[in-house]
């Protein structure tokens, strides 16, 4: 018996130490969300300067290769209300918090977050400006399922009390309990000219984001890469990142668990 409560405790204590990490990440380098992502370019003037006028935080300590300059861990948008069901979903209303200035002009201040049980197998959740009509492909959806039994996929979400009650929110597939996509590192971003959603990936084994070229069919996740998804006629151009005739925008994880699908 004693043997068996000592594990307990371990492993309570294992917990308590990588909740303490989480809470100091804004200074640990691989949480970092790039406030510059464009300083590479020549024409981008990155400075301190510039990086602390995007009300982001600057780190004189590394070296200029790695994320010096970095978004604050509280950007992001807040609940401003109870979420509302909806059918087959929820709606949650958000508003930006309004502690940190926006990185750029024109933040959007008030969206609205819907989750769709499309189908049994589909979920769907789309952001949108809840005061301004704002432009969308025009391609109708074939309407959704009106008899959602059993939804495969579970929507949550959470504020988080440390940095101004943030919400974050993960997607998770009910069967295995597998998160499938994670936002829980922040920086959400709706501006009028720029839209930045954060995920956690299942598994370093992505593929997708076309069209570019690489030399692997899988992405090297440790390259920081940037891919850009409009498309440009232009041709490819080995040892550039550039982005080419068409625009592939999604991606597949080969996840690390036996059941996927
Ligand atoms: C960089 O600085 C030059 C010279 O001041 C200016 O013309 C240009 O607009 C700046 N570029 C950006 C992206 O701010």
């Amino acid at each position: 018996m004693a043997g068996i409560r000592h594990l307990i405790i371990f492993f309570l204590l294992f917990d308590l130490s990588i909740g303490i990490n989480i809470r100091d990440q804004s200074s640990q380098l691989s949480e970092r969300i790039d406030c510059f992502p464009e300083s590479e370019s020549i024409f981008s003037n990155y400075s301190k300067d510039k990086c602390l006028e995007r009300n982001c935080l600057f780190d004189d300590w590394v070296p200029s290769d790695t994320i010096q300059c970095y978004l604050r861990p509280n950007y992001g948008y807040i609940l401003r209300e109870n979420p509302q069901q909806t059918e087959n979903g929820i709606r949650l209303r958000l508003q930006r918090n309004q502690a940190v200035g926006s990185m750029f002009p024109a933040p959007i201040e008030n969206i609205v977050l819907d989750v769709q049980h499309y189908t049994n197998d589909i979920i769907r959740f789309r952001l949108y400006d809840e005061d301004n009509q704002r432009y969308e492909v025009p391609i109708p959806l074939s309407s959704a399922s009106s008899q959602v039994s059993s939804a495969q996929y579970e929507f949550h979400h959470w504020s988080d009390p440390l940095r101004d009650n943030i919400l974050s929110f993960s997607i998770k597939r009910q069967s295995n309990q597998a998160t499938l996509f994670d936002t829980s590192l922040g920086s959400l971003i709706l501006n009028d000219q720029f839209l930045q959603i954060v995920t956690r990936l299942q598994s370093p084994h992505i593929y997708g984001f076309g069209e570019n070229s690489h030399d692997t069919l899988k992405h090297n996740v440790n390259e920081r890469k940037t891919w850009g998804i409009f498309a440009r006629d232009q041709g490819t151009h080995w040892g550039s990142n550039a982005n080419q005739y068409r625009s592939h925008p999604f991606y597949l994880v080969m996840e690390q668990t036996i059941d996927s699908n």
